[in-house]
C-alpha cells in the first residue's frame, strides 16, 4: 500500500516520507528558465553542461569554501543521484570495496553494487547521535578499499561529522590511496556551525571527490540539476559516460541553475531558519512519545527516531511492517530504517508544513502508544 494511492481513494494521508523540500523554487530562478525558453536556449549544450553553468558552479564552491575549482574538474549531471552514479561506474571495478557510513542514503548501495563493487558498511552508534570517526572508518580499510563515501548532514540521520575527524577521514583515504566520495546535498542545511567542504583542505582535490546537488538547496527537486568535482581525468571518463547515457542536463534548468548559483542566497538562509524551527518542534514530539528516542539532527531536514518500543508487538516484527501498518491505521507515511540499514528507526521528513507536521505527530503518537 503506498500513500499516494490511499490518497487518490481520498484518504487523507499525511506524507513524511518524501526527500524533498516543500517549498518552491525561488522566483529569481523560475524567471531565469522562462528567459531561457523565450530566448530558444532549448538545443543540446555541452555533454558535461554549459561553460557558463560549470565556472558557477566553481566560483559558488569557492566563495562557499573556498576551494579552487576550474570548469575542466566540472561536470554537469541530471540531478546530484547522476553525478554519484557516474562516479561509481568511473572509478569502482570489481572486487572494489567502498565503505559507506549507516545508516545511509539508499542509493549508495545500490550503485555501488552495480558497478560490481563491495559496499562494507560502517555501523554508527545511536546513543552517539551517529558520530562517524576516522578510527571507525579506519578499521573498515582493506588493500581492496577504492573509496569510501562520506555524507555530512547525512540522510537520513541529520548527523554531521566533526569536522576534526572528517579532516582525519581525509588523511587516511589520501595516504592509502583511496578516494573519498563526499556528498555535499545538504550541505547549506547546517544547523549550527559553518558549512565546510573537505575539498577546501590542501591537496584534497587529488583524491576528493564532491557530489553536489542544487536540489535542495534551492528547492529545485525536479530540475534535475548536480555536479561532480573531482580530478580532470575522472570528469573526462565521468563525461565520457554520460555522452553515450543522458547526454547533457536540460538546457532550460542549466540556465535556471546559472541564476541560483549567482543570484541572491537568502532563500537558503530562509529555509533554513524554517527547517530549524521544525527540527525542534519534530524532535520534541517524538522524544514525548513514551519509548521512543530520537537523537537530534545537526542538518538535513530528517529525523530518525528509534521506534523499537512498537517492534515485536501487535503482530509488526520490523520497520518494514510498522511503516505499512502506520499507512494503513494512522495514515501517515514514514519511511522504514531497513531502506537505509538500520532496523530500529524510520525516517521522518520534517520537509512538510507545521500544520502537517502537528497533525502527523499526533497520528504517530497515538499509533506508537496504542501498539507498545
Ligand atoms: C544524500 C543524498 N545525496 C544525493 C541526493 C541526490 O539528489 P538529486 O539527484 O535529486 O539531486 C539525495 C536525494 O535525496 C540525497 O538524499
Amino acid at each position: 500500500m503506498d500513500a499516494e494511492r490511499l490518497r487518490s481513494e481520498g484518504v487523507d494521508v499525511v506524507d513524511f516520507g518524501a526527500g524533498e523540500p516543500d517549498f518552491p523554487t525561488p522566483d529569481n530562478i523560475k524567471q531565469a528558465a522562462i528567459r531561457a525558453l523565450e530566448q530558444n536556449f532549448t538545443k543540446y549544450t555541452a555533454t558535461g553542461g554549459t561553460l557558463e553553468l560549470k565556472k558557477a558552479v566553481c566560483e559558488r564552491h569557492k566563495l562557499d569554501f573556498g576551494t579552487d575549482y576550474k570548469p575542466a574538474e566540472c561536470l554537469m549531471t541530471v540531478g546530484g543521484k547522476h553525478a554519484i552514479f557516474n562516479l561509481m561506474q568511473a572509478l569502482v571495478n570489481p572486487g572494489d570495496e567502498v565503505v559507506i557510513p549507516a545508516p545511509y542514503w539508499v542509493t549508495y548501495k545500490d550503485v555501488v553494487n552495480y558497478a560490481g563493487g563491495q559496499c562494507v558498511f560502517v555501523p554508527t552508534d545511536e546513543e552517539r547521535g551517529f558520530a562517524l570517526s576516522a578510527a571507525m572508518v579506519e578499521a573498515r580499510l582493506t588493500p581492496r578499499t577504492r573509496l569510501a563515501i562520506v555524507n555530512s548532514p547525512s540522510n537520513p540521520s541529520g548527523a554531521v561529522v566533526d569536522r576534526g575527524e572528517f579532516e582525519k577521514i581525509f588523511q587516511l583515504t589520501r595516504d592509502r590511496g583511496i578516494y573519498l566520495m563526499t556528498d555535499e546535498c545538504y550541505c547549506k542545511f547546517l544547523y549550527d556551525g559553518q558549512p565546510f567542504s573537505i575539498a577546501s583542505l590542501p591537496g584534497a582535490k587529488e583524491t576528493v571527490l564532491v557530489a553536489g546537488s542544487l536540489s535542495k538547496t534551492y528547492a529545485m527537486t525536479g530540475w534535475r540539476i548536480g555536479f561532480g568535482l573531482a580530478p580532470a581525468a575522472v570528469v573526462g571518463a565521468m563525461t565520457k559516460l554520460q555522452s553515450h547515457s543522458t547526454s547533457n542536463p536540460t538546457s532550460i534548468s542549466q540556465k535556471a541553475a546559472v541564476e541560483a548559483l549567482r543570484g541572491p542566497q537568502d532563500s537558503v538562509a530562509a529555509m533554513l531558519a524554517e527547517y530549524r524551527r521544525r527540527r525542534d518542534f519534530v524532535v520534541a514530539r517524538l522524544r514525548q512519545i513514551p519509548g521512543v528516542q530520537c537523537a537530534e539532527p545537526q542538518g538535513a531536514f530528517y529525523a530518525y527516531p528509534n521506534v523499537s518500543v512498537v517492534l515485536g508487538r501487535n503482530g509488526i516484527q520490523n520497520t518494514l511492517q510498522l511503516a505499512e501498518r502506520m499507512l494503513a491505521e494512522a495514515h501517515v507515511a514514514v519511511v522504514p530504517g531497513e531502506a537505509f540499514g538500520t532496523d530500529r528507526h524510520v525516517r521522518i521528513s520534517y520537509a512538510a508544513s507545521m500544520h502537517e507536521l502537528e497533525r502527523g505527530l499526533d497520528r504517530i503518537h497515538r499509533f506508537i502508544a496504542q501498539n507498545s
